[in-house]
This record gives structure tokens, sequence and C-alpha cells, in this order.
């Protein structure tokens, strides 16, 4: 029987319209990335496609034929000129949520970690209540499942009483120690009570490493200055010193796997080059390696974080111990406070500045200038993370791992601006710098979350897992 062309028309749109139902009825979604240039895991670029099927990534090939692979949906983007690299991991910071969402909430922060290409983060437990308990942990969980674009992980917060919650607090990256630079309950500075949190369990301990004594001590000492530079005199390097060496010291006595957050010291790093265990990881943040107390004079009060910025020596020699592997990755300690705060007048002003929004390209620009390679910043803002953190099937470009995905444009500068800020606290300590590397697409879980300027609300992240150690 001879089927007039009409006819044929009508069956070919009548299969379409039935794949699709069927696509839509089980919630399948593919994207196609045509033409980009990809980071392999061997640390090539392969100028090719890449197919996402259901959040994972099916196949990568300098040509694949989208046709044969069993979908007429795909939602295809034209990669060319643009480089694919894992989504960013943020090992390290503070969102607010809940009881501070006047400086920023789980929305407002993902929706600027998707614009800025980080996929996943790791939040700290400073936020009220206290992320101290199960049940805080259960209910922060929650807030994120309903509004969080990326993927999100949880730390449970040390205090003097709560051992029994660290030990069986369950899903999350692991234990958050303050050592000094905060108040109440969730500061723990006293080494009786560190050594039995170390002694205990043997899930990762990260320490904020600065010691109390000597910085209350220095505060004493320094009081009436109301210039923030002595910020970083009474917070000294040697109190980041001290506090580091005796979390080494508690981590070695009982072989507990550790980790240093925002190295911020030279002497810490030498340290670390001499004698650090395997079991050990330290990491640095952006404002650490790329601004100094010179900072003050620019940008005042913007500029004051815990641990402090450091003199320039300090940056080179971070620098050279993060291109040496002593320091393993690179967090942002995304810590925003209002500008209103900022304006208080020190010591009045709380310590903390933001940087989701800007840390990949950030680091991008420095490896287009020559300072590190491309593969170096994606394996420290990626796959070390994800190692380091054993969160499963993220971190690379792999098929079977998790369509985690950005596509940067490394060709065009673009400033920091104010008026372009995501973040709900509105200002970033790099406004003015002219950055590349940009994200152009934000993949998270196979889906697209940020697009030539756009984020997408309707995209939700998952919970990350974290194998056993
Ligand atoms: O400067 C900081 N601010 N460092 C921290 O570790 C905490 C943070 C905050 O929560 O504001």
């Amino acid at each position: 029987m001879i089927v007039p062309d009409h006819q044929k028309t009508n069956l070919r749109l009548n299969r379409l319209i039935v794949d699709r139902i069927k696509q839509i009825m089980s919630n399948s979604y593919g994207v196609f990335i045509h033409q980009a240039r990809i980071l392999l895991p061997n640390g090539d670029f392969l100028l090719g496609d890449v197919a996402l099927v259901d959040g994972k990534i099916v196949e990568i090939a300098s040509e694949i034929d989208h046709h044969a692979l069993g979908r007429n949906d795909w939602e295809m983007i034209d990669a060319e000129g643009l480089t694919v690299l894992p989504g960013v991991i943020d090992p390290q910071v503070h969102f607010r949520e809940p009881g501070l969402e006047y400086k920023e909430d789980l929305f407002t922060a993902s929706c600027a970690c998707a614009k800025a290409g980080v996929t996943s983060f790791l939040e700290m437990p400073n936020t009220r209540p206290l992320t101290t308990t199960q049940a805080n942990l259960d209910d922060k969980l929650r807030r994120a499942s309903e509004k969080c674009i990326v993927n999100y992980g949880f730390f449970i917060g040390a205090t003097a009483e709560n051992l029994p919650d660290l030990l069986d607090a369950n899903p999350t990256p692991g234990i958050k120690i303050f050592m000094g630079s905060m108040h109440g309950d969730l500061l723990v500075s006293q080494e009786e009570i560190l050594d039995q949190i170390f002694a205990k369990g043997d899930r990762l301990i990260a320490v904020h490493a600065e010691d109390q004594a000597r910085i209350n001590q220095r505060r004493q000492e320094f009081a009436g200055i109301t210039d923030p530079a002595i910020h970083s005199t009474i917070q000294d390097n040697l109190a980041a010193l001290q506090a580091t060496q005796l979390a080494l010291k508690l981590s070695k006595k009982y072989q507990r796997r550790l980790h240093i957050l925002h190295l911020s010291t030279g002497d810490e790093a030498e340290l670390l080059r001499q004698d650090k265990p395997e079991w050990v990881t330290a990491e640095v943040t952006p404002q650490h390696l790329l601004l100094n107390i010179n900072a003050y004079d620019q940008i005042g009060t913007l500029a004051q974080m815990n641990p402090p910025l450091r003199s320039p020596q300090d940056n080179e020699i971070l620098w050279q111990a993060l291109l040496d592997g002593v320091i393993d990755f690179i967090a942002t300690d995304h810590a925003p406070h209002t500008l209103e705060e900022k304006a208080k007048g020190y010591p009045n002003t709380p310590s903390g500045m933001p940087g989701v929004e800007t840390s990949l390209p950030l680091m991008l620009t420095q490896a287009m200038a020559g300072k590190c390679t491309v593969q170096q910043v994606s394996n420290w803002m990626s796959t070390a993370v994800a190692k380091a953190y054993k969160i499963p099937n993220k971190g690379k470009i792999e098929v079977g791992y998790d369509a985690d995905l950005i596509l940067v444009d490394l060709d065009n500068y673009h400033p920091v601006l104010r008026e372009e800020v995501v973040s709900k606290c509105g200002w970033s300590p790099f406004e003015g710098w002219e950055l590349t590397g940009w994200p152009k697409y934000t993949i998270v879980g196979g889906k697209v979350a940020y697009k030539n300027g756009k984020v997408n609300t309707e995209v939700r992240g998952q919970a990350l897992r974290f194998d056993a150690s």
C-alpha cells in the first residue's frame, strides 16, 4: 500500500507526540552539548560533544549522533568557543539560613552559586539555631530540598557537650570545630575538650584554626584602635599557627582525619610542607591568595574576615603551597554581612566577605594570566574536593558521573559590578576586577540552572552523599 506524503507527515508527528508524552510522563530529560572544549579526567581537552540524560553523563565523544541515542527532545547547547568543566564544589560557605536570612538565605545563595558555576556546596553550622543536633541538620536539609538550586551538604558543629550528636549525625561531610573566632556554644578552644572530640569516632574533623586565648589577650592590648587594619595584627599569624599546631598534634595522636579550613599564613603552609600526615588536607580561599593587608586602604572593613588577610609575602607562600600540592583545594568561606553592618566601624563590624559569585572567574583569570593552569583550577575547585570529602560521582567529566557541569567563556573579560551581585548582601570585595571564565551555562543534575545571565529558579539540587571513611 502506498501512503500519501501528508499521511506520512501525520504519522511521524503522532509518533513524536507519543514519544514526548512518554518522556514527560517518565520525567526523562536530555541535554546535548555540541562542539565544546571538554576537560577530560586525564587533563586533556577534547573538542566534541557531551550527552546528558536524566542527570547523568551518558556519552562523551568528538562527534555523537544524538538521533541514535533514542530520544528527540534534546535541549541543545551550541557550545562553540566554550570550555566544559566539572561543576565547582565549594566546601566552605555560610548561607545564614535559618535565623540570619536578612544577610542571605539558601535560595539567594544558591542563585549566586548557579550564576558562578558552583554546583554543590558544604555549609557551616553557625546559623540560628546552631547546627549541632540531628534535628537541626534535618531542618536545614528540608529547607534546602525546597529552595536550593544547587546540591548541598551541611556540617555538624561541635560544642563542648554534643559528642553523641557528632558521632551519629547523618548525612554530613564532617564535624566543624571553631577553635577560635567564635562566640558562644560553637567555640571549642580548650585542649581537653578538643582531645575528647578527636578521640571518638572516625569522621572528618574540619577546623577553623585560630587560638582564642591569644586573640583575647591581643584584643585587650590593641583596644581603642578603630583602623580595621589592626584586625590582622590582633588575630596575627601566630594565633593561626598555634591552633593549627594543636589540631595537627591531636590528629596525629589519634590518626584522625583532619581538614584545615582557610589556611591563611605562610607559617602554617611551611609547617604543613614539613609535616603533613597523609590523612590531613588543607584549603585556601581566593581572598587569602589574591588580597592582603593593603586591601584595608581600599575597601576598609569589607576586607575584614577571620582568619584575617595577611601580607603579600603570605600570598606568595600560599600560592606556592597550592601549586606544590601542600594545600589541597580551594573554598570561599562565603560569609555575607550587610553593608549597614560593615559600616558600623571597627571593632563593631562583623568579619566575613561573600565569595561564591567570584571564586571561579578569579581563579580562571589567574590561569589565563599564566599563574596556574585551567586543569589545576578545576582540580582545586572540584575534583580534589570530591575526593577529600568522598562525594561519589562528582568532580569529573566521565561517563556515569553526575551531570554537574559548567560551560565557561575564557576569552571575554567582564568586571565584577555591585549592581550585578546576586548574593543578598549586595557587594563584593572584588568590585572593579576584570575577570574572565564566567559561566555561560551551569548544569545541575543534568538540568540547565543558569543560562546566559539568567538563573532557572525551577531547578532543585539534591542532598550530597558522603561515602564512609
Ligand atoms: O570571617 C568569617 N566570618 N570567618 C568565619 O569563619 C565565620 C564567618 C561568618 O560566619 O561570618
